[in-house]
């Protein structure tokens, strides 16, 4: 099963991103030119795209949301740079925002305060935007990345008891090298099919928190594609650095077709 979360949240956010980034940059180019150039139909059109880019800010912080709430794996650099990332976008549109409200009619040339405003917002916005592409190239949010055999993610929340077994799939539910990720509480745990038999372990890589889920799988190795390291997926214990520290597994059994977890 594949989350309603995940599935809004990945897609959007990159997508509608380019909008505020285009208008409210157009904003700016258009208020200096001109104030600048004394062109009215300037600074209009700059106070137009101005509203307009802070309306799609708005829409496309919603999909963010998803993904920083949801899908950017806690605990880790990703999770801390997502956090940056959030409040250079908020602090670039209430920035446009008190611009737009300060200038009043959209007729009345923009002052050199709005101008400021605006250059400021425009900064945290690049700010901001160059650690959204971070987040999309090196921690792989909204990536939706295939490997031999990988099959479509698989993302499940679970409710579990502590010292209970709890049924998290059907036998035949994964193919080798095929991996669900389980949310059990505030606990992300990888649920894994290899040549012999299924394996559970902390989704979390003990390097920098990447997600094991959305790594790569093979021969019981699995591989946290932020930086590359591998662990062997029956043991936890590093084949591979830069991690240093082995991953928590857990104990899972087969019974009547069905696949148990024991935390
Ligand atoms: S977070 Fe760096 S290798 Fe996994």
């Amino acid at each position: 099963m594949k989350s309603k979360a995940v599935l809004l949240g990945h897609p959007l956010h990159p997508m509608l991103i380019p909008f505020p980034f285009a208008f409210l940059t157009g904003a700016v180019l258009f208020d200096v030119v001109g104030r600048f150039g004394d062109v009215s139909s300037w600074w209009i059109t700059g106070s137009y795209l101005s509203a307009i880019g802070i309306a799609a800010a708005v829409v496309a912080a919603l999909p963010g949301l998803i993904d920083y709430v949801w899908t950017v794996p806690p605990n880790s650099s990703g999770k801390s740079r997502a956090t940056k990332h959030m409040m250079a976008n908020l602090s670039a549109v209430t920035l446009f925002a008190v611009a737009w409200w300060i200038r009043g009619h959209t007729t009345t040339r923009p002052d050199v305060v709005v101008l400021a405003l605006e250059a400021i917002g425009l900064g945290f916005l690049s700010a901001g935007g160059y650690m959204g592409g971070t987040l999309v190239t090196r921690n792989l949010i909204g990536v939706d990345h295939r490997y031999a055999g990988a099959g479509k993610w698989r993302d499940e929340t679970i409710e579990a008891r502590a010292g209970q077994p709890v049924t998290v799939a059907k036998s035949d539910e994964l193919k080798i090298d095929q991996m669900k990720l389980l949310r059990v509480g505030d606990r992300r745990i990888v649920l894994a099919r290899t040549e012999r038999g299924y394996v559970a372990f902390d989704d979390r890589c003990t390097h920098k928190g990447g997600s094991l889920a959305g790594g790569v799988m093979m021969c019981g190795t699995v591989q946290c594609l932020w930086h590359g390291s591998q662990f062997d997926v029956s043991t936890g214990k590093v084949k591979a650095g830069p991690a240093e520290q082995a991953v928590r597994v857990y104990g899972v059994t087969e019974k009547a077709g069905e696949v148990r977890l024991l935390l």
